[in-house]
């Protein structure tokens, strides 16, 4: 954990955004194409943890399985994570969801308006059901990953609540690691959509990201429609939507199939549970929002391949409790399983899927499972609970296939490029060793000339180096586990996928 602080707090000391407006279609390799070459009710308290949450206390006795029949494999899960610019209306969103799924009651919010009012932050009220702890209240931002869960009637949704501002890019990276699909939320107010479009904004930055980082569909949502400089015009939401349909198609995402559009207010709960009345919105007869997340289809993981989980965070509770989110396999009440990379053997003492315990959980669950054989202070955010029969694999050194989106400064990519790796809930120095062959990105062949360096948008394999040994595999195996980013001094530099352990 310790070295992971520091690698963080490296990053927060990042390089100023380099500003001006940027034509999509001038710049940025074609990640697609990459792609293709392969009151205190407590209750109320407990809808958004952190991600590093701290033990509830109804944790504190292990509760009887209520569930016999384990209804929770009936009915879908899905990650979510809300993804966009600072400020965009993420955490507002976010909170509205679960207010207007009945989990936060209407003296919460009072409260809540009071606090964001002696904060002078009036309107920040929503997004402080998703910004739990004081310095996110504060300053109106987030910095850790929110978590929450709500439900419609096909499906269990887990919101993840990334941060917007560019110092905490590596939070959102972790989030969006974990996410089946994303909502990117986009400010329409003026000036505010331009700002988180820019070279440097995260709108960018977050589409990006999440494409590498396997969020496979895309909710775009155009937000604050109720501003007063938006009024709910048709004109900037057709604006917005014309100008960041070429950026997502160049980001790698087919938009025809996998990304949709819809208006929303977040702050005024407009087109989120109810389609938009006509007084609003005269132009508008789509879906709402959460139509829109019930109908996505994402294919799931497959139950019987080996069990993988990455641990995302662990804290001491009657044993030691692990949490992540099942990349694949299943896992059940008293397995006997290994944590890697260290091979130590562990015993599942029970499952909670949020405050629930289950018998059994599946891919894409979000799960704290307790376990024995194992201290807590054994064990480091990066580490994988694994099948014991077929464990996770451990390296050193891989072969990985890398695309070089922006180097710091033009800077040139050889051998000895030392970057922090990113992979599944890894966070880790490492070095290039070496640059093997470069691939021509319109034919996708190998180029024969010897390669010594390349630039921005090359698309090179090489050989990866970190110090410690991590949990990865192959990208062809498990993706979601052999997909990774690297980033120098706070901006992403490259995004590949390994190739060769
Ligand atoms: P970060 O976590 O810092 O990235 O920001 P965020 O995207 O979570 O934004 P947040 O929800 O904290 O909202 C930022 C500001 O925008 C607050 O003042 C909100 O009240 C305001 N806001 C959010 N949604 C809406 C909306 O639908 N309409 C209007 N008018 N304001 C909104
Ligand atoms: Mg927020």
């Amino acid at each position: 954990m310790d070295l992971e602080e520091d690698i963080r707090s490296l990053q927060l000391d990042s390089a100023e955004d380099i500003n001006g407006v940027v034509n999509p279609e001038d710049e940025k390799p074609d990640v697609d194409n990459f792609d293709k070459i392969e009151d205190e009710d407590p209750k109320q308290e407990v809808q958004a943890q952190s991600v590093e949450a701290e033990p509830k206390a109804k944790d504190k006795e292990i509760p009887p399985v209520q569930d016999e029949e384990d209804e929770h494999m009936k009915k879908r899960h899905l990650n979510v994570v809300f993804i966009g610019h600072v400020d965009a209306g993420k955490s507002t969103t976010g909170g509205q969801i679960l207010f207007l799924s009945g989990q936060v009651d209407d003296r919460t919010i009072q409260k809540y308006e009071k606090e964001a009012k002696d904060k002078s932050r009036e309107s920040w009220y929503m997004a402080y059901i998703m910004d739990t702890n004081e310095e996110e209240r504060v300053k109106g931002k987030t910095v850790e990953v929110g978590r929450a869960h709500f439900e419609t009637d096909t499906t269990r949704f887990t919101i993840l609540d990334a941060p917007g501002h560019k110092s905490y890019v590596p939070n959102m990276i972790s989030g969006a690691s974990q996410a089946d699909i994303g909502v990117l939320v986009i400010s329409a107010r003026k000036g505010e959509f331009e700002t988180g479009y820019e070279r440097g904004g995260q709108t960018r930055e977050h589409v990006q990201l999440a494409k590498t980082l396997g969020v496979t569909k895309l909710l775009v949502v155009v937000n604050k429609m109720d501003d007063p400089t938006v009024n709910w015009s048709k004109e900037r939401y057709d604006e917005i939507e014309s100008k960041m349909v070429p950026f997502l198609k160049q980001s790698g995402y087919n938009v025809k199939k996998d990304v949709s559009f819809l208006p929303i207010s977040g702050l005024m709960g407009l087109n989120i549970k109810t389609r938009l009345d006509k007084s609003h919105c005269s132009w508008w007869d789509g879906p709402c929002l959460f139509e829109s997340l019930d109908s996505i289809e994402v294919p799931m993981g497959d139950p019987q391949s080996p069990f993988r989980m990455p641990i995302i965070d662990k804290f001491k509770d009657m044993g030691t409790v692990v949490m992540g989110k099942v990349e694949s396999g299943t896992i059940k009440d008293g397995d006997s399983l290994l944590i890697m990379p260290n091979k130590d053997h562990v015993k599942v003492v029970a499952i909670y899927i949020d405050e629930k315990r289950v018998n059994i959980a599946g891919p894409g669950e979000n799960l704290r499972v307790r376990l024995s054989g194992i201290e807590e202070e054994d064990l480091l955010s990066g580490f994988v609970l694994s099948s014991a029969a077929n464990p996770i694999s451990t390296v050193t050194e891989f072969v990985a296939q890398l695309q070089i989106l922006e180097l710091l400064d033009n800077a040139i990519f050889t051998a000895g490029y030392k970057a922090v790796l990113h992979v599944h809930s890894v966070v880790e120095e490492c070095e290039i060793v070496e640059l093997l062959e470069q691939i021509d990105p319109k034919t996708r062949k190998p180029i024969k000339k010897k390669v010594l360096f390349v630039k921005n948008g090359a698309i090179v394999l090489c050989r990866v180096q970190v110090n410690n040994v991590i949990c990865v595999e192959k990208f062809s195996d498990f993706p979601q586990l052999g997909r990774f980013t690297l980033r120098t001094e706070g901006k992403t530099v490259a995004v590949g996928k390994i190739t060769a352990i």
